[in-house]
């Protein structure tokens, strides 16, 4: 099939792509965090197609994406006052919140489970498109299973071309890692995936916050079920490694001495400019993600550089880590499944 490319669709464009949505075809569409794959949260066969297009397995659920909160009334059996004040603190924004569904949300959607997850996500264009098809977007990441989330159309296009109908292209993501998931029980939530949204900021409007324990003891069974499977992996061997910023180059220059094959280094500016006094970095290829520590950047790199790292044919990653507190946790998590639990915690 011909995957079409819209790019930055006029307000004609927007109507005909809710109607190919409504209409069972599969259309990537960007959102804040990551682009998603989208078809009709409501029809099992469109969604078939998204599995089928992703090499998805298909116990893994659906996020359903809504313009606004109206729309999730008839999705699920009740929303509680602890996911009303959710909604209203954070969306539009990268908060997905899982809740009881009703009869009219297949099963398709949520793998089986009677629970439904649901996001607004905080982009205009997306909002408008999703507003146009009238009916709930089901969107994985567009990306094909196991590899890194796309946060640009031409990473869409590289994993995507002619196995979905459509790709709508507005630019890079703001964001560059999914939302936070989370389960909401009474007065608990409890984050499944981290995300764009922080544990302090969900602190801030509920009282009892966790994280699933499956998330902090890699044990039992994740009540995510995308948390099981191998997740943003890179063509590379990736390592990566967290500490004082020139320990981290001083070891990597050392880690390097051991590689052969195409190196790629995701580094903080002030690792790269005592790296490149101690070994000699021309011949390897350098992503510098900004300052040191400095999470919004490297959330915003980390994908876009792996799949830079693919095209260069990189056999050996070593990426610079940050410390796993606020918007740290999602890029750890994310990185940790990247490296394959290759971190290395490097001591001054
Ligand atoms: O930022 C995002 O969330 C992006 C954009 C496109 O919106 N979407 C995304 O979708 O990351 P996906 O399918 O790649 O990841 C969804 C995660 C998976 O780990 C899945 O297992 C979990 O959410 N999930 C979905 N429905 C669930 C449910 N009913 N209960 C528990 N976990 C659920
Ligand atoms: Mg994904």
């Amino acid at each position: 099939m011909e995957t079409k490319i819209y790019k930055y669709p006029t307000e004609k464009e927007i109507e005909c792509i809710g109607k190919m949505l409504r209409d069972g075809c599969v259309v990537a569409l960007p959102t804040e965090t990551v682009y998603g794959l989208g078809a009709n949260g409501l029809d099992e066969t469109a969604m078939d197609k998204i599995y089928q297009a992703k090499g998805r397995p298909s116990d893994n659920p659906l996020i359903l994406h809504v313009p606004s909160m109206e729309a999730v009334t008839p999705l699920v059996r009740e929303i509680s006052e602890t996911a009303h004040r959710l909604m209203e603190t954070f969306w539009p924004g990268p908060l997905t919140i899982t809740l009881p569904k009703s009869d009219l949300v297949p099963y398709r959607a949520t793998g089986g489970l009677d629970r439904v997850a649901l996001r607004c996500p905080n982009h205009e264009l997306c909002r408008s498109i999703l507003q146009a098809a009238g009916v709930p977007i089901a969107a994985p990441s567009a990306n094909i299973s196991g590899r890194p989330s796309p946060t640009s159309a031409e990473a869409v296009l590289h994993d995507m071309k002619g196995r979905i109908d459509a790709i709508v292209d507005a630019g890079n993501c703001q964001i560059g890692v999914e939302s936070t998931v989370v389960e909401v029980n009474d007065n608990k939530v409890t984050i499944l995936r981290p995300g764009g949204i922080t544990k302090d900021m969900l602190e801030k409007v509920v009282d009892t916050v966790v994280y699933d324990t499956h998330m902090v003891t890699g044990n039992g069974v994740p009540k995510a079920p995308g948390m099981k499977y191998k997740h943003y992996a890179p063509d590379g061997e990736m390592t990566t490694l967290v500490g004082d910023p020139l320990a981290v180059a001083r070891e990597m220059a050392r880690m390097m001495t051991t590689l052969s094959g195409p190196i790629g280094l995701l580094i903080s500016q002030e690792a790269y400019e005592f790296l490149h006094t101690i070994v000699d970095v021309s011949k390897v290829h350098c992503i510098i993600y900004g300052h040191h520590q400095d999470d919004t950047s490297l959330a915003n790199k980390l994908y876009a550089s792996l799949l830079e790292f693919n095209k260069q044919g990189v056999t050996h990653i070593l990426a610079e880590g940050v410390k796993s507190e606020g918007m740290g946790v999602a890029i750890m998590n994310r990185m940790e499944k990247s490296s394959d639990h290759r971190i290395v915690i490097v001591k001054k």
